[in-house]
């Protein structure tokens, strides 16, 4: 396994494997790998001869009071783990490398990205999607494998793949949760252990909705109460947002008939997390 810190290094071993016509998996991260990364490599590794991780805590897509310095890093385990998982590259910039100081060019969505995470963290999406544009044109990927945790991001990117022709497959790997039912993030590792306890609350209140929806409750009034009741249980979460959402468009429903995205986001102290849930027959 090569660790590649030159964006033109990788440009050039990527262009080369292109050129002799190797498919090229690409799994966008910025590192402090868990299980939830290993799958999408082994999704990228399943579908290309060559599979590029990279590792860059991407620093325009953290507001100015986020948490850019807190985000948690280890970069031997990280490497560790790639190479296990059959990694070929693993691209790691650091941030000079990656931005010129009078750079001038980004990318912005204006639709898909504007609610959810995006209203509650202006200029992210466009910090993700300069990065990812960047990192497309970088490693030269056949196939780029995301998580459906983040699934609002998801969602933007496919559509900036579409809008702009970007010549890439993209491809969601499952929500992986902790045995508890937490979903698995990076962040997690920046909480209490009483605020580690309560993030199932996250979970609890997304299974109370698909409970109760499954039950045939299709109001999402109704089924956000639920959830509220549920989230009460735990006191050092604060709800950031709980929105239903046509899955496709992101525009907010009134009653579930379409495959609807249940996002949420809650402020502990320490972390700001994220889950979330399609409901669909
Ligand atoms: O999901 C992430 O870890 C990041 O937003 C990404 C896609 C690697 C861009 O920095």
């Amino acid at each position: 396994m090569i660790v590649e810190r030159s964006p033109d290094e990788m440009q050039a071993t990527a262009l080369e494997w292109r050129g002799q016509g190797l498919s090229v998996g690409l799994v966008p991260t910025m590192g402090f790998l868990h299980e939830g990364h290993l799958s999408l490599v082994r999704i990228a590794r399943a579908r290309a001869e060559r599979v590029v991780v990279s590792l860059f805590v991407n620093p325009t897509q953290f507001g100015p009071s986020e948490d850019y310095q807190r985000y948690p890093r280890d970069e031997a385990r990280d490497l560790e783990l790639c190479h296990a998982a059959g990694v070929d590259v693993v691209f790691a910039p650091d941030a000079p490398s990656m931005y010129a100081v009078d750079r001038s060019v980004s990318l912005s969505e204006n639709r898909l990205s504007k609610g959810l995470c995006g209203a509650s963290r202006p200029g992210h999406f466009d910090g993700v999607l300069t990065v990812v544009a960047k990192l497309f044109l970088l490693c030269q990927p056949t196939v780029a494998v995301f998580g459906e945790k983040d699934a609002q991001q998801l969602r933007v990117i496919r559509r900036m793949v579409r809008d702009l022709n970007f010549p890439v497959a993209i491809m969601g790997g499952a929500l992986v949760r902790e045995s508890d039912g937490l979903a698995m993030s990076s962040r997690n590792k920046l909480l209490s252990p009483e605020e580690r306890s309560q993030a199932v609350g996250l979970h609890q209140a997304l299974l109370a909705i698909q409970a109760a929806w499954e039950a045939g409750e299709v109001r999402t009034d109704a089924l956000r109460a639920h959830a509220l009741k549920v989230l009460e249980r735990f006191p050092l979460a604060k709800l950031d947002y709980l929105e239903f959402v046509d899955d496709i468009s992101l525009d907010r429903v009134q009653e579930i008939s379409e495959p609807t995205l249940v996002a949420l986001a809650v402020h502990f102290p320490s972390a700001r997390l994220i889950d979330n849930l399609v409901l669909q027959r």
